[in-house]
Order: structure tokens, then C-alpha cells, then sequence
């Protein structure tokens, strides 16, 4: 058994931090999300693992690296575009050779692991095993329609007027019978190769599909505001780590992670919240919820909900929340005349201002 971890993409729905930065290294509760999904594959006993990569492979790479930090074997796989999921899986052929594989989609958080799934997969070795996941929803995903046994009758891509509210989440396991079905279907309206369209060619072959749903959580942090959630609902699990240095005016409460080198001046940290290495809080609050990068200075400022990349400033700022700063960003409040509002943003930046 092999995995498949899909780290390319386009990320356009996390402009502007995709322009210049992979959207799986993005942290959540302190460590990229990339990270969690490598972990997991580790504890299911997977040690081969094909990373598919697009522009930002330098990074991945460099974050990465030969997967010994995990207890994996890692390869590259550069794939030219984000033809889709289905294209991944074909350019990941010579890496699979004729093995099972797990295909976890980078972006993709799920609670509780995949040991179970992947033990049930190969104790009855179905052409496909799907995770679903009831959502609210569905119209936003990929959907699938059960029959009376519990299998896989019909996949629809986001469908308008959605026949069931199971939602595929991004894990998947095959069998190299999925490669045919890719090579068999055309791109989709959007330009791509669908996997739902590869996987519903095997049902159409007549092969098995089994699906299993998810009890816990499941995070796509593709935009913004699921990345916030899915920082929160990560934080929710971590232990209190205070290793920085914290003067007598300053106050830590709850699950907090101050890293070493951290240090906190006058400042409070309310929990679950994670303070990077070398960042430095003066006069600050950080409120629930809350990841700040490493070689961060916050001043005078309140912030709350968000996750700050590392080497950000932001200084005399009253009230932030659901904020989410990359790499190097300052965000501060200025004297100078006349008083205005004075932005440099990348493209396809968002700024709300409150009222007042
Ligand atoms: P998506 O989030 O579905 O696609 P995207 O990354 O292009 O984002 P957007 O829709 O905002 O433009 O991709 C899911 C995961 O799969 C993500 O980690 C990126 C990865 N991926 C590839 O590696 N290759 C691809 O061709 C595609 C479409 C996605």
C-alpha cells in the first residue's frame, strides 16, 4: 500500500496567500496542515508516499524534505498544471506501480486517522473506498448516492439539486483498476480531470465501491474562513506548552503553547492558543483560538480567531479577529496626516474595516 498526497493546485479560493505560498504549509494550531495528513499516513503503516507538487515545489520540498522526520519515503511527482485529481492520480502511475494506494488530498484535515479505513480497504479490497461526510451543505461537493446495501451507486459533483448530503471528503483508497477509468474520462467544464467522474466510470464498469462515513471532524481548509475553523478546532486539542519567557505583568490562561524564545510583556494570552519561537508580545492580548507564527512582534493590539504567519508585526491595532496573516505582513496603526486608511495589498487581497 501506497499514498498519494496531493500538494499542488491552484489554491485560487486563498488568494492572496497562494500567490506566494503553498496553502498545505499554511499553519493550523502551530504545524502546517500538510503535516497532519503525513503523520496519519505514518501511523496506518504507509511509508512509500508520492507527493504530487505544482509551482510552489520548492517550498514543499524544502518543508518536507525525504519524509524521515515522519517515518516516510517521500517522492516528487511535479505535476505540470492542476489538471485535476484524476490527472494527479495518472501522473503518480510510474510512483504506484501496480500497488493499492491511499489518495489524501493535502489540504484536508480528518479527526481520528485513517488506520481503520485503510485495514477495512484491504481486508476486502473493493475497486474503491470512499470517506463521506454529512454536511450541511452539499451543493458545495462532490456527492455520493448510496444503494440498500450501503455501497456506491452514483457520484455528482456539486450538484445543484443534491439527491443525498453525503459529502466526499479527500481521502480515498484504490486499486490500480482507478488508473483505466482516469485515462477513460474527459476533462470536465472546468478544464479538469475529475476524480468523482473517474471513480463513477468504475461504477458504470460495474466494479465496487464501498464508502465509510467520517464520525468526527472533517476540515477542507481551502478558503479562508474553513481555515480559521479548522485552526480552531485543532487548537481545541492541544496542551498547555509554556516555554517562552513571561515578565509579572503578563498572564497566560488555559491550553497555551508559548514556544521557546517567546516573550510576552504585559501581555495576555487566553487559550487554546499557540505562540511561535521568537515572537514577542508587548502591551498585547491574544484571544482564543489564535496561532501567531514564530518572529512575530505584537504591540498594543487585541487579536483574536486568526492565524498569523511567521514575522508579522502588527502594533497598535485596537481589535482584530478572523484575520489571516502570511508571511512578513504589518499591520499597524500610523499618526501621520492627513488621518487615513493608506494599504499595500497584493492582489485579490481582502481588507473589512469597521465602522467607526
Ligand atoms: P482543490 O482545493 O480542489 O483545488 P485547488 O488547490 O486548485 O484550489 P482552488 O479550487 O481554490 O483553486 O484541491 C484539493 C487538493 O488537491 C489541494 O491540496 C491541491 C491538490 N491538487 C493537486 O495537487 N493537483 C490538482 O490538479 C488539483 C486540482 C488539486
Amino acid at each position: 500500500m501506497r499514498a498519494l498526497v496531493l500538494a499542488g493546485g491552484a489554491g485560487t479560493r486563498l488568494r492572496p496567500i497562494t500567490y506566494t505560498s503553498a496553502k498545505q504549509l499554511v499553519p493550523v494550531g502551530g504545524k502546517p496542515i500538510l503535516f497532519y495528513g503525513l503523520e496519519q499516513i505514518a501511523a496506518a503503516g504507509i511509508v512509500d508516499v508520492g507527493i504530487v507538487v505544482g509551482d510552489t515545489h520548492v517550498e514543499i520540498e524544502r518543508a518536507v524534505g525525504d519524509g524521515s522526520a515522519f517515518g516516510l519515503q517521500v517522492t516528487y511527482l511535479q505535476q505540470e498544471a492542476p489538471l485535476g485529481l484524476a490527472h494527479a492520480v495518472l501522473i503518480a502511475e510510474g510512483f504506484l506501480d501496480g500497488d493499492d494506494f491511499v489518495m489524501f488530498l493535502g489540504d484536508n484535515l480528518i479527526e481520528g486517522g485513517i488506520e481503520d479505513l485503510v485495514a477495512s480497504f484491504e481486508a476486502d479490497r473493493p475497486a474503491a473506498q470512499l470517506l463521506l461526510k454529512r454536511v450541511p451543505d452539499p451543493q458545495r461537493f462532490g456527492v455520493a448516492v448510496l444503494d440498500e446495501d450501503g455501497g456506491v451507486a452514483q457520484l455528482i459533483e456539486k450538484p445543484a439539486d443534491p439527491p443525498s448530503d453525503l459529502a466526499l471528503v479527500g481521502v480515498y483508497l484504490f486499486t490500480p483498476a482507478i488508473l483505466d477509468a482516469a485515462r477513460a474520462i474527459e476533462p470536465s467544464w472546468r478544464g479538469e480531470l475529475e476524480i468523482t467522474d473517474a471513480i463513477q466510470r468504475l461504477l458504470d464498469g460495474g466494479a465496487r465501491v464501498r464508502a465509510s462515513e467520517v464520525t468526527g471532524w472533517w476540515l477542507d481548509t481551502g478558503k479562508k474562513d474553513e481555515l480559521l475553523d479548522a485552526n480552531r478546532i485543532v487548537l481545541a486539542t492541544i496542551r498547555r506548552r509554556v516555554e517562552g519567557e513571561l515578565d509579572a505583568g503578563s498572564a497566560v490562561v488555559g491550553e497555551v503553547v508559548v514556544e521557546p524564545g517567546a516573550t510576552l510583556v504585559r501581555s495576555t494570552v487566553r487559550g487554546p492558543a499557540v505562540i511561535g519561537a521568537g515572537t514577542r508580545l508587548e502591551d498585547a492580548y491574544v484571544g482564543p483560538s489564535t496561532s501567531i507564527g514564530r518572529d512575530c512582534h505584537l504591540a498594543r493590539c487585541e487579536l483574536e480567531h486568526s492565524v498569523v504567519m511567521d514575522g508579522c508585526t502588527v502594533a497598535d491595532v485596537p481589535r482584530l479577529e478572523g484575520c489571516l496573516l502570511g508571511r512578513g505582513v504589518v499591520v499597524e496603526r500610523t499618526v501621520r496626516r492627513p488621518a487615513a486608511h493608506r494599504l499595500l495589498l497584493g492582489d485579490h487581497s481582502h481588507v473589512e474595516l469597521a465602522e467607526g
